[in-house]
């Protein structure tokens, strides 16, 4: 089958079981200036599964295009992809696994309504309980699919893998059903329990796994097992049973509602409707391959060069969606994502021996390729092609006289000033080097080389908040109104005041706040007191990056559910020695905090109501 056609059975079975098909998100979070991509159908609905009610009701199902940028290095594989597309059917406290599992069983092994697929080829994983968190095994689970299989005519045999890793030892034991521990079926934005944060929605899931039927490779461990990463068994799809909260205290309290977030990556299902296990055969991949076919001379089947193949589909079918999204090159956040993705490109692309432009032809076919799902890439293709074509341009004269100062260099090769000069990789000049005999010490030049990133992007970023337009100079004063009114709120309602999501507009910002009462008039007013004071004493705002251990130290405000990398940025308000606020946070902020009094302007809460179980909302403006 084609992507579209597994997109729109997924869409449409979900439809007739009473979902609302809702749009994707944009690949650039909305409001969410901690986190540079969306990177999973949940994220923009995590507010909703905190208890929220979302406006078009309780059963959901759309396809959500994501990047998950931790991903770049594995891109080469058969099976990962930087950029996908997650179908996604979410139950806000309506069903739960007596209706999922069924469901998406139906919709993977129908003929009819659905994808058609082999029972026999399915294998599936549940929880099996986790004693440090309280939770007890998914016996539910295993009974379900045990039924579920038994009506296809299949006895399918349960094996306990246990919470300990010991998939390779134990094998597949003719089994079909298999339980694994927390780091393998539990699922939350930050990963296993211990790692995610106060106020992260989490739970037991259970995934669906797709038999390739390669031979094992034994690399990966003795024996092959559902969750063996050897590329026999691929997941293809993962019910998340998401009814837990992690508290202050660490432990875990049941959420208002159980919820189920189902996630499906729709390349992988794609994949094993046609029975092949490379992804980057799926159709919306033919065009650009031929391409680099046609512009290289070589097959992608010949293994030789079916890496550097992957790595450019992949990267260029992710920049196609970032260009179309308002995303340009750059030195800072999610341009130097676009950046680095662009130049790996242009690596892999010369490995083909491609050594003249060829990256906007690469590209070009994805507009095509999406145009019933998102036309918004084909109405883009201008733009795609004139800044793959500056960036490529730029890139390639850099190599051409990195490789010249290199050269020059003889056997003392700094590589340090071959990058920040001439932006040479780092990588690059290593095995260049190795060809003359030299080793380079490339954790030492990576280490000095993401100082200076650092600093760059801090650079950047300020460019960034002083270059914008009217509208959006109204929404970053909120975003610096939002920083003083949460330290406000800690003050006058008490340390264990937290952020629990937040939204901001150039007319308003609203806070989302863990506090379990009504605030009282007197309350509102002296909130309202102190952010006026700050105001008035016209602070300056300051951007410091820094190691995420230090951030903490400081004891920056974190963003829930957040993970944050090893270098952080942290916005205080105020010097950071002195500050009145610190917070983890991307900015942009103002530089000073009587812009926000600008034109006389006050800070004013309009409303303080309930927004869910133990959170309060505000809406405030600056008048
Ligand atoms: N949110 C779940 C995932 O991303 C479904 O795997």
């Amino acid at each position: 089958m084609k992507v579209s056609e597994v997109r729109s059975r997924y869409l449409e079975f979900f439809k007739k079981r009473g979902h609302v098909v809702i749009p994707s998100a944009p690949i650039v979070p909305e409001n969410d200036p901690t986190t540079l991509f969306t990177s999973s159908g949940m994220q923009p609905l995590v507010p909703y599964l905190l208890g929220e009610p979302h406006p078009e009701g309780a059963r959901l199902v759309d396809a959500q295009t994501s990047f998950r940028a931790g991903d770049i290095e594995e891109i080469g594989d058969n099976r990962h992809t930087t950029f996908f597309e997650m179908l996604g059917n979410w139950s806000l406290g309506d069903y739960f696994k007596q209706e999922q599992l069924p469901w998406i069983f139906e919709f993977l092994t129908s003929t009819e309504e659905g994808l058609g697929l082999d029972p026999e080829k399915l294998y599936v994983t549940t929880f099996a309980g986790d004693d440090e968190v309280g939770v007890a095994a998914d016996t539910e689970s295993i009974e379900i699919w045990k039924r579920l299989f038994s009506e296809k005519g299949i006895d399918a045999t349960f094996v306990e893998i246990g919470t300990e890793e010991r998939g390779g030892e134990v094998g597949m034991q003719g089994g079909r059903i298999f339980s694994y521990g927390s780091k393998k079926n539990w699922w939350s934005r930050a990963g296993v329990p211990a790692k995610m944060a106060a106020g992260e929605p989490g739970g037991p899931d259970s995934e669906i796994f797709f038999d390739f039927g390669l031979p094992h490779d034994t690399k990966f461990g003795k024996e092959c097992h559902p969750n063996c990463d050897c590329g026999r068994f691929v997941e293809i799809g993962n019910s998340v049973f998401m009814q837990f909260i992690k508290q202050e205290d660490g432990s875990f309290a049941e959420l208002p509602k159980k919820n189920v977030d189902f996630g499906g990556g729709l390349a992988r299902i794609v994949g094993a409707t046609t029975g092949n296990d490379d992804i980057f055969m799926i159709d919306v991949f033919d065009a650009a391959r031929a391409v680099l076919e046609a512009r290289s001379g070589r097959k992608y089947e010949d293994a030789a060069v079916t890496r550097s193949f992957r790595i450019v589909l992949d990267h260029m079918h992710a920049a196609a969606f970032f260009i179309a999204s308002g995303i340009k090159p750059s030195n800072a956040e999610q341009g130097y994502v676009l950046r680095r993705l662009i130049r790996r490109a242009i690596r892999e692309a010369d490995k083909l021996g491609i050594k003249e432009a060829v990256l906007a032809e690469v590209a070009e076919g994805f507009g095509r390729a999406y145009a019933d799902a998102y036309p918004f890439v084909l109405a883009s293709a201008e733009l795609i092609k004139e800044e793959l074509e500056k960036e490529e341009a730029q890139f390639r004269k850099t190599l051409a006289q990195g490789m010249r100062e290199l050269e020059k260099m003889g056997n003392t090769i700094d590589a340090f000033t071959l990058f920040t000069t001439y932006g040479f990789p780092i990588e690059l000049t290593a095995e260049i080097a190795k060809e003359k005999g030299i080793t380079i010490d490339e954790e030492a030049v990576q280490k000095k080389m993401e100082e200076h990133q650092a600093l760059s992007r801090a650079g950047a970023a300020q460019k960034f908040a002083g270059g914008l337009a009217d509208h959006a100079e109204e929404t970053i004063r909120y975003h610096t109104a939002h920083h003083l009114l949460l330290k406000a709120l800690q003050m006058v309602l008490g340390p264990d005041v937290h952020q629990r999501g937040s939204n901001i507009t150039s007319e308003r910002l609203r806070i989302d706040f863990s506090y379990g009462a009504k605030m009282t008039d007197e309350q509102k007013r002296e909130v309202e007191r102190i952010v006026n004071e700050k105001i008035t004493e016209a602070l300056p705002v300051v951007r410091t990056d820094m190691p995420k251990a230090e951030a903490e130290k400081l004891g920056a405000e974190h963003e829930f559910g957040a993970v944050y990398p090893d270098i952080v940025s942290v916005y205080s308000v105020g010097p950071l020695e002195s500050a009145f606020s610190i917070e983890f946070c991307g900015g942009p902020h103002v530089s000073n905090t009587s812009e926000l009094g600008e034109g006389g302007k006050h800070f004013k809460i309009i409303k303080e109501e309930a927004s869910s179980a133990g959170v309060r909302r505000i809406k405030a403006v600056l008048a």
